[in-house]
């Protein structure tokens, strides 16, 4: 018989009743049935079933050793079903291939758990056999929406004549805000390479380069905490242009993404997508990603509690901090207990030092902090959060910017809960005009929020000097539904102007040209205004694909633990290798 399958499993139907076919794949089930024998056949594009009678006594007794994932070939004729025996459910549920030649290619000892969907097994098995987790539908439409989402990608920049350029992953360390994987170099004793955090470095010089329009999907390394829409290996689609502004990489990215949605997920995405500043952001939503396919926006209470003589308000407001408020509609009924475990959760959770609440009820106003209150005060503050009769309002003080953040968390706390998030909706929107820096109280330093290469406001200029906190940075992050899937920003292209950016940034004279001399040279030489983002392409499948974790639409991820289980890495190394690369452990490993 021969290897080569004249179909695939997915695309048999009546249309070929009659003909001979060879089809190749896995054995996903076998159901033996008063003597016949039925095997579902399964590769990556669908399931047949095909039939072995008792007629052929020894391809019969064959086909009894056949278990699930044996790897066989089998040679057979197309035969529609009888009506009853129809599978409405598949595509190839019409017909079932009655099989004259069976060849077993591999046998297969029994999984550790079965190919299926509705997989309960752990993930860390999962892991550990990702070979077998791969096999699942669910995992490949998810590596096969991936695959066909980067080639839409790839025509999408091509036809704007961007050009698709490789840059180094033996390189200097860019400042991305996690720590560095670092390689020794053997022949350069003591002396390390980074994987790249992302090629920012690179990009800007291939501007400076003349290559005016460049993408790449590349793979980034970041040594960072881990969490579910993180991977310590990620892949990001890296843009950068030449003489642009904000307009132009917003309105290209919107059409990418509606070109993406359309194609894979035949949704018409309506552009342009809103835009919101930081400012507002933290305001409204208290997130620089908010999640907006629900209202419940903040509330500022301060004004109508600065004098109100409860001291926890109005010390608050004094020291110059915030009083916040949410109305959860339709909770006022929430009872002692379960508000009281919502303030320990909210306190372990955010930080938050407790939570006070309004609850309007029978049109009864029950204020936890009532007694130290003027019931008007209470009231104007009910209507300042929006609050009607059965609505919960949730209160907290603090200072800025954490208060807004806790309540942040809290507002999305509640909108999960309260399954008040819209689940059908995709919305898009920029967050634009971030600060530039913010001021590490553990360094005793500013650091920058993005990196250092993004331009501040033209406007803000005057104040890196006299007030670098108030500067705005020419910075945007793309959000999907309360996820950040890109960010960007309108580079320094001027070497002084560098130069003053690592220095608030409190890297030296010296050490800005120990680390960064090579970019501050090149801006020398005639550097272009110049300006990008790049994307999270797994967070973008894993939104797509409606996933839970990055881990379920990355090939091979790491744990939780930045591991891989399954080839059993990072690993410890021969004494030898180590010496080779002039390393000595300052601890032995643990095995
Ligand atoms: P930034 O650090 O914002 O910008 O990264 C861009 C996008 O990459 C994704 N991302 C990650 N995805 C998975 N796992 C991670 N550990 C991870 N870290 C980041 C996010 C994020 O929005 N060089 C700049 C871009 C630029 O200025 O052009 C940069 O890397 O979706």
């Amino acid at each position: 018989m021969s290897l080569k399958r004249t179909h695939t499993c997915g695309e048999l139907d009546i249309r070929h009743d009659g003909e001979d076919v060879n089809l190749n794949g896995w054995v996903d089930v076998r159901r033996d049935l008063g003597g016949v024998i039925f095997i579902d056949l399964r590769d990556r594009y669908g399931v047949t079933q095909v039939v072995f009678d008792q007629a052929n006594s020894e391809l019969h007794s064959k086909a009894e050793e056949l278990r699930p994932e044996f790897v066989i070939g089998v040679e057979g004729k197309v035969t529609k079903r009888d009506e009853e025996n129809i599978n409405p459910q598949r595509k190839t549920g019409k017909i079932e291939i009655r099989v004259e030649s069976l060849t077993i290619y591999s046998k297969a000892e029994t999984p550790p758990f079965e190919i299926k969907d509705d997989l309960e097994t752990g993930e860390e098995i999962r892991l550990k056999y990702r070979y077998l987790d791969l096999r699942r539908n669910q995992m490949q439409q998810n590596l096969l929406l991936r695959s066909r989402v980067c080639q839409t990608i790839r025509n999408f920049y091509n036809d704007l004549d961007f050009a698709e350029v490789e840059t180094p992953v033996l390189m200097r360390s860019t400042p991305e805000g996690a720590r560095d994987y670092l390689v020794p170099s053997r022949v350069n004793p003591g002396k390390f390479f980074a994987l790249p955090q992302s090629p920012q470095t690179y990009k800007q010089l291939l501007m400076v380069s003349g290559m005016d329009r460049y993408f790449q999907i590349v793979k980034c390394f970041r040594d960072e905490d881990l969490r579910a829409d993180r991977q310590p290996e990620f892949t990001q689609v890296d843009v950068e242009l030449s003489f642009v502004d904000e307009d132009d990489i917003y309105k290209i990215h919107e059409n990418l993404m509606a070109k993406i949605w359309k194609e894979h997920l035949d949704i018409d995405l309506e552009t342009p997508f809103p835009r919101l500043t930081y400012e507002e952001a933290m305001s409204r939503y208290g997130s620089d990603k908010p999640e907006t396919r629900f209202g419940m926006e903040i509330s500022d209470l301060s004004e109508i509690v600065a004098d109100c003589g409860f001291k926890i308000f109005s010390k608050t407001v004094e020291d110059g901090g915030s009083v916040l408020a949410i109305n959860v509609p339709g909770q006022g009924k929430m009872g002692r207990g379960a508000i009281d475990r919502l303030t320990d959760e909210v306190k372990s959770k955010t930080g938050a030092g407790g939570l006070i609440y309004i609850k309007l009820e029978n049109d009864n106003v029950n204020c936890s902090v009532g007694k130290f209150l003027e019931d008007y005060t209470v009231a104007e503050m009910a209507e300042k959060a929006g609050a009607g009769n059965g609505d919960l309002v949730l209160i907290l003080a603090g200072q800025k910017p954490d208060v807004y953040r806790q309540m942040g968390q809290l507002r999305l706390m509640m909108g999960k809960r309260f399954e008040m998030i819209d689940k059908s909706k995709t919305h898009f929107l920029w967050v634009t005009k971030f600060p530039l820096v913010e001021w590490d109280p553990e360094i005793q330093r500013y650091h920058a929020l993005h990196h250092p290469f993004t331009s501040p406001e033209t406007d803000d200029l005057d104040k890196m000097d006299s007030d670098p906190a108030s500067v705005k940075a020419r910075a945007y992050d793309l959000v999907l539904n309360g996820n950040e899937i890109g960010g960007g920003s309108i580079r320094i292209h001027d070497q002084e102007l560098q130069k003053k950016m690592f220095n608030l940034l409190g890297i030296g004279g010296q050490e800005a040209q120990e680390k960064f001399g090579f970019l501050l040279d090149a801006f020398k030489y005639g550097a272009p205004p110049h300006g990008g983002i790049a994307l999270g392409l797994d967070r973008i499948i894993m939104l797509m694909s409606g996933s839970q974790s990055l881990r379920d639409v990355i090939a091979f991820p790491k744990n939780q633990k930045a591991q891989s289980t399954m080839d059993n890495c990072p690993d410890v190394v021969d004494e030898d290798q180590l010496k080779e690369l002039h390393i000595q452990l300052r601890k032995k490993p643990s095995v």
